[in-house]
């Protein structure tokens, strides 16, 4: 287990903010195999450390189903619980296996209103070291067009060091 985390101490640049971020959350998982507790970890952290983000979470892939998203570790208020590929934000996303940035959530089609709160969002695409999806990672806020190509980068390396 590494040093507690103090969000505080992060630096106020975005994507050195993403760097600081993506080192800490390797130390604490370091030796731990378990894909939960690395999945609730990344969202605690990352919600932690960046505090206009409303919403910080995984949907993750029902191995039962193929096509169908299931919530997965989450902070935030109460989620959806299990969204159809190619509904919504999070299922563009699981359909596609891009990369979504959404500035207005209620000018995308098909999105699914969880908290009517959310007004932009950003969903990042998981993989294993296989190249399989295994989840999305969703990131919502309160503010529009909250996120852009730095928290692409940034979320993209730290899902890659952590579940690739
Ligand atoms: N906004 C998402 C749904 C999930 S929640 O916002 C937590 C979407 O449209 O995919």
């Amino acid at each position: 287990m590494a040093e507690s985390f103090d969000p505080s101490a992060l630096t106020a640049d975005k994507a050195a903010r993403y760097a600081e971020v993506a080192e800490m959350i390797a130390a604490v998982l370091d030796g731990e195999p378990d894909r939960v507790a690395r999945m609730a970890t990344v969202a605690a952290m990352v919600a932690a450390a960046f505090d206009t983000f409303f919403w910080t979470g995984f949907y993750v892939v029902d191995p039962a189903k193929g096509n169908e998203l299931v919530v997965g570790p989450y902070q935030g208020t109460l989620g959806c619980l299990r969204i159809a590929f190619g509904r919504g934000v999070c299922g563009a996303a699981a359909a596609t296996g891009e990369i979504q940035i959404v500035d207005d959530v209620n000018a995308f089609p098909g999105h699914i209103a969880c908290d009517s709160r959310s007004v932009s969002e950003i969903v990042v695409p998981v993989r294993d070291a296989e190249g399989r999806l295994i989840a999305v990672l969703d990131v919502d806020s309160t503010e529009p067009a909250a996120f852009d190509e730095t928290d692409a980068a940034g979320l993209k390396r730290i899902l890659e060091a952590t579940f690739g």
